[in-house]
């Protein structure tokens, strides 16, 4: 029996949002019948405690950005990205930013095993040398009906799975953050099911949109957004978008999500952009452009669709496609 505990999208809004946001919000909420519920460029990172850290590929950034990945709405200013965040590990609302200078990002390593010919433990800085890293300006919508733009610095995920060789019966990418619960707060709430885990198919990850994020707006990735690496699937609801990942396994099973093991019934693993399939709480026809102050229509596939929709032919009726 699942214990239905509040998560962060479901605390009150005048909790976690800036107040111009919240009043916004509290508007189209209560239109659509919900209420108030509802839902340094340079070579150190963080403050506090580590600020210490050496960022050894810090001479990347600013990366030349890859213009075939632009967006027509403004880019997020930086401070409204580094100051509203989803990462349970560090607390359950949306201003973690504090907490999570707590995550110690030097040294890293990410291990690539399971299906593969060539399994290898990536010291983090010899991965991104390795891969190489480039600017592409994504959308990134949230569950929660929310959306920023994004300019993120990192490398396909098709890279990182063509150096392991995948093995042919190989069908799920499946990631895995972090456990370290003297680090993270959040990871001392036992019963949420950590480590935080996502997966793809092969198909997905071998498509060209998935970015192994390591950096943004021309910097190292701040703490708060998943350093020193995460995932960002740009046509997917941002859960999908693991933070802080340690383990990529290739393998045939399919991988059963943090936020699915907890909700099956309103975070599957698929999670495709759709306006017309509402949320089981709330309805996802349109989102709330964070820094903007305004509300925009919804696209499904988040808007890519001409990157994406063929990996779904033939699912399109299927609403689990797209929850
Ligand atoms: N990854 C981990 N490890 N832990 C998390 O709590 N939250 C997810 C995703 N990745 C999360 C995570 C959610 S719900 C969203 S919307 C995005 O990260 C938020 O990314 P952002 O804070 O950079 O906007």
């Amino acid at each position: 029996m699942l214990i239905r505990k509040r998560r962060g999208w479901e605390i009150p809004e005048s909790q976690v949002t800036p107040e111009h946001v919240f009043f916004n919000r509290r508007r189209f909420l209560q239109a659509a019948g919900f209420g108030a519920a509802g839902i340094a460029a340079s070579a150190m990172v963080g403050r506090g405690a580590h600020a210490d850290e050496t960022i050894p590929t810090a001479d990347l950034y600013p990366a030349a950005r890859n213009d075939r990945y632009m967006v027509e709405r403004a880019i997020t200013p930086e401070k409204v990205n580094t100051t509203y965040n989803n990462f349970y590990e560090f607390g359950s609302h949306k201003r973690i930013y504090d907490n999570a200078q707590d995550l110690v990002v030097r040294p890293w390593t990410v291990t690539v095993d399971g299906m593969v010919a060539k399994p290898k433990v990536w010291d983090i800085d010899d991965l991104i040398r390795t891969a190489g890293v480039e600017e592409r300006v994504y959308r990134h919508r949230c569950v929660e009906a929310w959306s920023m733009v994004v300019p993120w610095t990192g490398f396909p995920l098709s890279k990182l799975v063509e150096m392991a060789e995948p093995q042919a019966g190989a069908k799920y990418v499946r990631f895995e953050t972090f456990l370290d619960p003297d680090m993270a707060s959040g990871q001392r709430q036992d019963w949420q099911p950590w480590p935080y885990v996502e997966g793809v198919t092969v198909e997905e990850a071998a498509n060209e949109l998935p970015l192994l994020v390591t950096g943004a707006y021309g910097k190292p990735l701040p703490k708060q957004m998943g350093a020193p690496i995460r995932l960002h699937l740009p046509w997917k609801y941002g859960f999908k978008s693991i933070k802080s990942i340690v383990k990529v396994t290739l393998t045939d099973q399919r991988p059963v999500s943090f936020w699915e093991t907890l909700q099956a019934r309103e975070y599957g693993f698929w999670a495709n952009v759709n306006p017309e399939v509402d949320h089981p709480r709330w309805s996802q026809a349109s989102e709330e452009v964070l820094g903007a102050d305004r509300r925009i229509p919804t696209v499904i596939y988040n808007g890519y669709g001409d990157y994406v929709a063929h990996l779904y032919k033939g699912m399109e009726d299927q609403r689990s496609t797209f929850m």
